[in-house]
């Protein structure tokens, strides 16, 4: 497609003089005007004439000399109308050129961005918003990775804190009641809400908390440190299987102890960009009237969430320069994100707009028994469970035959999972009915999953029964309009996609293109016809395959040839 976009530009650039970057081609709205359009407004004031002029006389040029392209004016637009063979060719040839690197682009050459992303607790289970931050943040990762940025991910996991205090002394009081080694997440909530209760009635459990968390701050190598130590390994162990289920791996897991160090550089950094104040014996960075202060270091000497987040940015500013360092947040943080931000713009820091907060909304899960809760915790591995199950079932009733089913229904249930949450955009929160969400039917990952089978199926009849060979007729892809274009858009979803950190590009885009090709495919043999014909739609379901395949696959969810 791109090369359609850059001759007409070219031509447009001749003829009105103006640097083709500034020239906007656009996707008409109505796809039976065209398959590109110029509007003229952008011409108007230069050329001192009414847009609708400007688009006639456009049109009459540029149609006598760009080759197998028609251009037409409509009001103030041009449209324009490659030919349906060409059009087919180009696609379908760039597509199958390029196969699995189809929409790759070197646009982030040379640059970096930085993700964080995931970042659960230590001690607790890993929620469903660390859920959709690490699938998001992942795609958003996958996306750019695509375009050629270097991108590092940092798990920013949650260890530090009174908490790790309250957890030490618990574990030493009541660790031999609970299974901690084999179990660590389920056992560590337990002993984290006994600790809750019973320090109402025993204050020396909140001292020896408190004890406990200052020997930590103070760095001391003891009993205390290995505690939390082991309590970390155990906990990273077992959000390593929701890691490993999502295929989601991380360039550093960078837990908030290691800014420990950086804590007391950061806070004279700031101080000596004169922007720090005390308040009530705390240290603050004032922020004006739109939002509170942001709290440096209390008034106790301990240091907070927003110290070590200020840490880590100034690390990662002096590890990577990044052209961006995006936070996979969830937006009940905006305050905290806005804070860090102003933070970074009162002390003059130039790179304080690279630093973006992406935000998404909340994921409400449905109750019952998928759920083993415990107070208001689901377990993200019952959630991942019961979608295999769900899967498991619908491939026994309409897939009896099929071989791996298990390992396919893990495939398909994770994936329906992980399209779910990407299906809306980020900010959205989404509601999770399971029916919906594991259906083969409708706006979900299982049937893009099955569109995908469905056409590798197409492929393999073919090579079995030794047809697609010769060369392939292009006129015998129209009616295919919908797909080719859908197919010549993917590289500008993805720039887009990667621009807004927005995945739900690209999940909507999939989805178009499945509804495209199985329309098609509904109205057009494709095995049995003539030679030519035969090659061209085989041509055609193989570049669809290869794209849905990689999409899904820049989503986090797998494409299996067989469902
Ligand atoms: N651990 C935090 C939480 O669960 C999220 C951390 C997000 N990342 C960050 N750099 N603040 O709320």
């Amino acid at each position: 497609m791109q090369q359609f976009t850059d001759s007409i530009r070219a031509a447009l650039a001749r003829h009105t003089g103006l640097a083709a970057e500034e020239l906007k081609i656009e996707s008409p709205r109505d796809a039976s005007m065209g398959d590109l359009a110029f509007p003229c407004f952008v011409l108007a004031k230069a050329l001192k004439q009414a847009p609708p002029k400007i688009a006639a006389e456009l049109a009459a040029k540029l149609s006598a000399e760009l080759e197998g392209i028609e251009a037409v004016a409509t009001g103030p637009y041009v449209n324009f109308r490659i030919e349906r063979a060409l059009l087919g060719s180009t696609i379908v040839g760039d597509v199958l050129r390029q196969g699995a690197d189809y929409g790759a682009s070197a646009l982030g050459a040379g640059k970096t961005v930085v993700i964080d992303l995931s970042s659960p607790n230590i001690g607790k289970p890993m929620s469903v918003g660390h859920l959709r931050s690490t699938v998001i943040g992942a795609a958003i990762q996958r996306i750019l990775d695509a375009q050629g940025y270097r991108t590092v991910g940092i798990n920013h996991i949650g260890d530090w804190g009174i908490q790790f205090g309250k957890l030490v002394a618990a574990v030493d009081r009541w660790g031999d009641t609970v299974d901690v080694e084999g179990d660590t997440v389920r056992a560590l909530l337990e002993l984290y809400v006994r600790f809750h209760d019973e320090a109402e009635q025993d204050p020396t459990l909140e001292e020896q908390a408190a004890r406990n968390f200052q020997e930590l701050e103070r760095g001391e190598e003891g009993h205390v440190r290995e505690s939390w130590r082991r309590l970390t390994e155990l906990t990273l162990a077992e959000f390593q299987k929701i890691y490993d289920r999502l295929h989601v791996g991380f360039d550093q897991i960078r837990g908030e102890a290691y800014y420990e160090p950086y804590l007391g550089p950061t806070i004279e950094r700031i101080e000596a960009a004169g922007v720090t104040e005390m308040s009530e014996g705390a240290e603050i960075v004032d922020l004006g009237e739109d939002m509170p202060p942001c709290l440096l270091r209390k008034s106790d000497g301990t240091t907070l969430y927003a110290t070590r987040d200020l840490a880590a940015v100034f690390h990662r500013w002096e590890q990577f320069e990044f052209e961006r360092c995006l936070y996979v947040v969830g937006s009940d943080q905006k305050l905290h994100f806005r804070q860090l931000k102003a933070v970074l713009a009162r002390m003059g820091l130039a790179w304080e707009p690279r630093v973006e907060h992406v935000a998404f909304g909340m994921m409400r899960l449905p109750e019952g028994k998928m759920s083993s809760r415990k107070g208001r915790v689901v377990f993200l591995e019952d959630v991942l469970d019961t979608a295999r199950d769900e899967a498991l079932k619908i491939i026994r009733e309409k897939n009896p035959e099929l071989a791996n089913a298990e390992a396919i229904a893990e495939q398909v249930g994770v994936g329906a999972v992980v399209f779910n949450d990407l299906k809306r955009e980020r900010i959205k929160d989404i509601e999770f009915v399971w029916s919906e969400v594991v259906s083969f039917e409708g706006d979900t990952g299982p049937y893009a999953q099955y569109t995908h089978a469905r056409l590798a199926s197409i492929g393999r009849k073919a090579r079995e029964a030794g047809e697609g060979a010769g060369a392939p007729d292009w006129t015998a892809l129209e009616g295919a309009d919908g797909v080719l274009l859908a197919l010549g858009r993917f590289p500008d979803v993805l720039r887009s996609a990667g621009e807004h950190a927005e995945p739900s590009e690209v999940t909507s885009w999939v989805l178009g293109l499945c509804r495209e090709v199985n329309g098609w495919y509904t109205n057009h043999r494709v095995l049995g016809q003539e030679p030519g014909v035969t090659a061209a739609r085989l041509a055609l379901v193989e570049a669809a395959r290869l794209t849905i395949g990689r999409a899904l696959g820049l989503l986090g969810v797998a494409a299996p040839e067989e469902m």
